[in-house]
């Protein structure tokens, strides 16, 4: 494929210790991405043959998800050797081609690092299986006995954050714990034995020149399980307050500072980010030097495109970063959610119980295959690249998901039989699951899959994608591909200090922020068009409206 690479210097790998702090982070789902072998799964060179492309994006960083050996069961997520590369993806050989060529371009390179459960093929829960009850082997994970008179009912009512039981029986009667999918068990991190196996795997990834690591669930690794244990609704009562039985306990900080010691062995120190669901209050732990170093805000993926929303979530963010004395970390789509231009394409936002958008249960377009109720997706878009422009002006790092850079929207019309995510199994007609953020890359207009491989792809591409394909939209000043590169560039020119000012402006509907230098951003999140402040326009995510700031649209400015 030809997508010239704009003619870009590759940037100097920068060597401060804290180039993380500002980075824009480029989330790649590596079966997704590029298809060499023509097997229908995108692999380690196919990220490495568009280096180039991503040096011309003009990113800081990759974050890689999950290419270790794995049944799939979880995307990945369910790793069966934390130490290798999945055969069908590569070799370690093509991990450090791919390293380097990354470095040489300038860019960072991050790996996802799931410590809360391994691949029930993992070697450790094999042995445990054939080891039996009380073996040395089974203390890595989590297994009880079973309750009722043959104790053939699970230990607990627990549900597993998937759907279904959060205990699977094994053949000798026991019972093991598994957070998410039964082929997932959780492992047991009082056991010295996993911790310090971990530390080897940090090592390992960080020897070979692995510059960061973003943690899988890191807020759900150490358990209290002192019996008796509590009933669910017992346990969905309880204050997660660092004393909860399974959820942001105080004492998984302790794992942290072990790793943080291995973290700062290396020069520049490698750097982590934790993928913590927890209250904001509770962000500054997971954020602050002595542990992982940052955490993630998924305020903004949460939210609706709203002013008042967008307002208060920077404000929140910026004030949580400054008491750990980390950067905050801005996201709009990842490979869990429905992708940012369909979320912002629906009429209303669909919200759940508790007031939040629903990105995933119960959302009705998703459960109608994308038909009903009808999605804008030109107004998606159109807010989309607002929302982009407004976040990659925000001090602290932003971190972007594969395809947004194309405008690309979630694929919702998967037939049943060709869905993967376990999601969808777990909860049949409930939940569609994640497959539609995770469907392989338009690269090219023509070709089988769209350029993605030779071979088709793993899951099916819609028509649609021949409109959105990298091809299309390189050079074409108007694409999204365009409004990103241009983006990405300005800002690495722009960037300053951490911080922000408010611009009070005319109306609620419009947000307004200046960094340190002079450069500021508006942000028209109403329906008609405003009036622009003085100063002159750097980029615009939509063209002005007779010198006006037409709606859902963003502009950069350089004050006059
Ligand atoms: C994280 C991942 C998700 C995965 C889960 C279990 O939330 O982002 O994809 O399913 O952890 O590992
Ligand atoms: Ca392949």
């Amino acid at each position: 494929m030809t997508i010239a690479a704009p003619s870009v210097h590759a940037r100097e790998l920068s060597d401060a210790p804290d180039w993380w702090r500002q980075a824009v982070v480029y989330q790649v789902y590596p079966r997704s991405f590029a298809d060499t072998n023509g097997d229908g799964l995108g692999d380690i060179p196919g990220i490495t043959s568009r280096v180039p492309y991503l040096a011309a994006l003009g990113v800081d960083a990759v974050w890689l998800s999950p290419f270790y050996p794995s049944d799939l069961a979880d995307g990945g997520y369910d790793v069966a050797d934390y130490r290798d590369v999945d055969p069908r993806l590569g070799t370690l050989a093509d991990m450090d081609e791919l390293i380097s060529q990354l470095h040489a371009h300038g860019i960072r390179v991050v790996v996802d690092i799931v410590p809360n459960h391994t691949s029930d093929k993992h070697a450790w829960f094999q042995e445990a299986l054939a080891a039996g009850r009380g073996s040395a082997a089974r203390e890595r994970y989590i297994f009880r006995e079973g309750t009722g008179p043959d104790g053939s009912e699970p230990p607990t009512d627990w549900v597993s954050v998937f759907g279904g039981s959060a205990w699977e029986r094994v053949a000798d009667g026991q019972w093991y714990f598994h957070n998410f999918d039964v082929s997932q068990p959780d492992l047991n991190w009082a056991n010295p034995e996993v911790r310090a196996d971990f530390l080897t795997t940090l090592r390992f990834w960080g020897d070979r020149g692995v510059d960061g690591f973003r943690v899988d669930v890191a807020h759900m690794l150490t358990k209290d399980l002192s019996e008796p244990l509590p009933s669910r609704a017992e346990l969905d009562a309880m204050p997660i307050d660092g004393n909860h039985p399974l959820i942001d306990r105080d004492d998984v900080q302790e794992v942290y500072a072990e790793w943080r010691a291995v973290f700062d062995e290396y020069d520049p120190p490698r750097t982590a980010v934790a993928e913590a669901w927890v209250h904001p209050s509770r962000v500054p732990l997971y954020a602050s030097a002595a542990s992982l170093g940052q955490s993630f805000n998924f305020d903004l993926l949460e939210a609706d495109f709203d002013a008042g929303q967008f307002r208060r979530i920077v404000a929140d963010n910026l004030a949580l970063a400054a008491e750990s004395g980390s950067s905050t970390t801005w996201v709009l789509s990842n490979h869990d959610v429905v992708r940012h231009a369909t979320r912002y394409g629906l009429p209303d936002a669909q919200r759940g119980a508790d007031g939040r958008p629903t990105l995933k249960h119960g959302n009705e377009w998703l459960l109608s295959g994308g038909t009903e109720p009808a999605l804008d997706a030109e107004r998606g878009e159109r807010r989309a690249r607002a929302a982009a422009l407004f976040l990659l002006a925000l001090p602290g790092s932003a971190y972007l998901y594969q395809g947004e850079e194309l405008g690309l929207h979630e694929v919702a019309d998967i037939p049943d039989a060709e869905r993967q995510d376990p999601t969808f199994f777990r909860s049949p007609g409930v939940d569609l699951g994640r497959d539609g953020c995770r469907v392989p890359l338009p690269w090219t207009a023509s070709g089988g899959s769209f350029g993605f491989g030779d071979a088709g792809a793993h899951l099916p591409q819609p028509d649609w994608f021949e409109t959105y394909a990298a091809d299309v939209q390189d050079g074409h000043p108007a694409s999204t591909l365009s409004l990103y590169r241009r983006a990405l560039a300005l800002r690495h020119e722009l960037q300053t200090a951490e911080e922000l000012t408010w611009i009070d402006g005319s109306s609620a509907e419009v947000v307004a922020y200046e960094r340190p230098n002079g450069w500021s951003v508006v942000t028209n999140f109403g329906a008609e068009a405003v009036p622009l402040p003085a100063g002159e326009v750097l980029l615009s995510s939509r063209a002005l409206d007779d010198g006006r700031l037409p709606g859902e649209t963003t502009v950069w400015m350089r004050r006059a």
